[in-house]
């Protein structure tokens, strides 16, 4: 399974190894999707991990899969809008939120409100776009959103620390990770195409992904990034 993110193979192993995460940790992943970052958690790490996510399809196969390998006692998949999930405070030692951040609402909001989940010295791995520089406003207009939806690189590290974090790694996605995750969507649909040539959904799909990889080209390659984002909660702020 894939993730619906620029994160390659590479450096998913080494965000991976950068968690030490001790025995019997707790951890929480903010829409999870298929649940392939938890699943390699459960395999690099003995730890308890929880991943909500609000689409049923994805949990679904995130939880078939925990099953098929790990005890049931070490995982749980919730559908849900995570909005709608009470978490205490304090209780999580890591929080991923790769890509989800808009479930709540803004940057800003998905900061405070992981700082309340995790525990003292617990820690939050982000994944977040970012401004590699000023986009053009036909490119604002195409995605629909204002130029303050993102950040740049420095600013996403600064806006955490503002919300009480210290930062302890940041890397970016390379132009290849963009590249293998845009590109493998349209591949993945045009095989879908040639095992169903009159499925009008997913001739819709091609559309539609014809449309946004013009704008990839265009704009959003040079453009848009993504960050990954390492930080600790400190304990006193
Ligand atoms: C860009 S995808 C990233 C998925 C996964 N982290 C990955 O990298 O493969 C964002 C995910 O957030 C989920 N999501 C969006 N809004 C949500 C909400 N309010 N509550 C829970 N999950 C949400 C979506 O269903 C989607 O799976």
């Amino acid at each position: 399974m894939e993730y619906n993110s620029p994160l390659g193979s590479a450096k998913e192993k080494h965000l991976i190894s950068l968690l030490q995460l001790p025995k019997g940790s707790s951890v929480l992943e903010i829409g999870c999707g298929n649940g392939r970052l938890l699943h390699k958690i459960l395999e690099a790490y003995e730890s308890c991990v929880v991943g909500i996510d609000i689409d049923a399809t994805l949990i679904q196969k995130a939880s078939a899969f925990a099953s098929s390998r790990f005890n049931t006692d070490r995982f749980q998949f919730v559908c849900d809008d995570i909005s709608n999930v009470e978490v205490s405070n304090g209780s999580y030692d890591l929080i991923v939120c790769n890509g989800a951040s808009h479930a709540y609402g803004n940057l800003s909001c998905a900061l405070s409100t992981m700082a309340r989940f995790l525990k003292p010295n617990g820690r939050m791995l982000l994944g977040e776009c970012f401004w590699i520089q000023r986009p053009d406003t036909a490119y604002l207009n195409f995605l629909g959103v204002p130029e303050n939806f993102y950040l740049s690189h420095f600013t996403t590290v600064k806006a955490a620390q503002a919300h009480g974090f210290q930062a302890l790694y940041a890397t970016t996605s390379s132009v290849e990770e963009w590249d293998n995750f845009e590109w493998g969507r349209v591949m993945q649909a045009q095989a879908a195409l040639k095992d169903c040539p009159n499925d009008a959904d997913i001739q819709a799909k091609i559309e539609q992904l014809n449309t946004w990889m013009d704008a990839y080209l265009r704009w959003g390659r040079e453009t848009l990034g993504y960050g990954f984002y390492l930080f600790e909660k400190k304990t006193k702020f």
